[in-house]
């Protein structure tokens, strides 16, 4: 009895009205950025655009895209993802409009997949993964090394980054958001493991901050302030789920804090079980707590909603009454949900009727198609 009528109080909390980084939701649930690999061409067609609108459709207050290419030579990696540049951007503004015609949010992830790229990978052959530093094998099965990026390169990617934000906001996207995470490009800059830089990008935790505070600064100056700027960020990398940007809450300040001065004005924080602490010794604060704590910004929390298990393989549906806590203390703005949504677009109905035993399970084989 007493975990429904918490469910029924979580879910009330998750469907309350909000602002954050600016935007006003008609609730607290975001769908987390999911790559699909289903745009063999690089570009969003009208599944992805019929995607999307179903969440949205059944509740989803802001849609984040699944990670989209910034237009450089140097950005792609995987195939099937989408860019967020050339011809594919007028597939973006139909996905934009499919969106916002059922009353949902939506900005676009933008991504550069820096080291993981390697010069045999389509759709760019020929040209090398490019990083802070060269690196050898920060990803498995990889034998070529990452060509150290030049100041020039760094111009380029920057330009490239605002690029993609101001294309976004042409189009009438809501805000975009920033990968900062899991080990891609701006990640490995943060990471003192991948960024052994001399010059002014590397060094102490808060100068491996400056090529991202850069992009922010070069977004900034394109979109203006009130465009809502998210940025994702995360201990864990894809190459090691048990390495940290942060060991202390402080160290972690040293990291967030400029990116807040350069303007961000979402910060979603990354984990695999958003319920666990971040710094246990200290308090049992959330990632997500810990950073609105640290910075007062707007914060999206992820990892695990509504199932019982991390991973890409099987997971069940599980309750939400572990979001208790963390929503009475206010750890965080928003709720990511990625695989629940994945696996069943109506989630946010049956959250709210508490039925969440209703919903389907996700099993890896739901990745095959867009429904
Ligand atoms: C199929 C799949 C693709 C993903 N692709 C991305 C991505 O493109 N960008 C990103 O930041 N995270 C990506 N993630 C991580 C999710 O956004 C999310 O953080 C993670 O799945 C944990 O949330 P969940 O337990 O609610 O699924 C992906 C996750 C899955 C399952």
């Amino acid at each position: 009895m007493r975990t429904a009528s918490v469910e029924a109080a979580v879910a009330e909390g998750l469907f309350r009205p909000i602002s954050a980084g600016g935007l006003e939701l008609r609730n607290r649930i975001a769908m987390a950025p999911m790559s699909r690999y289903l745009c063999p061409d690089g570009m969003p067609h009208e599944d992805v655009a019929a995607y999307y609108r179903c969440r949205a459709e059944n509740g989803v207050g802001l849609i984040i895209t699944e990670g989209t290419y910034i237009g450089h030579p140097t950005a792609a990696s995987y195939e099937g993802v989408p860019f967020f540049a050339g011809q594919a951007l007028a597939g973006w503004g139909k996905v934009r409009e499919a969106v916002h015609e059922v009353g949902g949010r939506i900005f676009p992830q933008l991504w550069h997949t820096g080291s993981f790229r390697q010069s045999w990978m389509p759709p760019m052959k020929g040209v090398p993964g490019i990083g802070p530093s060269e690196n050898l094998n920060t990803f498995t099965n990889h034998s070529e090394p990452t060509r150290a990026m030049t100041d020039s390169d760094i111009a380029e990617v920057i330009d490239a980054y605002a690029t993609a934000a101001a294309d976004a906001q042409r189009l009438g996207f809501d805000g975009i958001e920033l990968h900062a995470a899991h080990g891609y490009l701006i990640d490995e800059f943060f990471w003192a493991h991948t960024n052994r830089r001399a010059d002014r990008y590397g060094g102490d935790r808060r100068q491996r901050t400056r090529f991202a505070v850069e992009i922010i600064q070069e977004i900034r100056r394109r979109v203006g302030t009130d465009f809502p700027l998210s940025l994702r960020f995360s201990q864990w990398k894809q190459q090691d789920y048990t390495v940290r940007l942060a060991d202390t809450p402080d160290q972690l300040a040293e990291v967030l804090e400029p990116l807040v001065d350069a303007g961000v004005s979402i910060l979603h924080a990354s984990t695999r079980r958003f319920w666990e602490p971040a710094f246990p010794d200290d308090s049992d604060l959330t990632l997500a707590g810990w950073t609105k704590k640290i910075t007062g910004q707007s914060v999206i929390m992820v990892g695990g909603a509504g199932l019982d298990r991390p991973g890409l393989n099987e997971a069940m549906p599980a309750s939400l009454a572990v979001l208790e806590k963390p929503l009475s203390r206010e750890e965080f703005d928003l709720l990511a949900v990625g695989r629940a949504l994945l696996a069943d677009p109506r989630w946010p109905i049956k959250v709210r009727v508490g039925d969440l035993g209703a919903c389907r399970p996700y099993t890896k084989s739901l990745l095959e198609t867009l429904d």
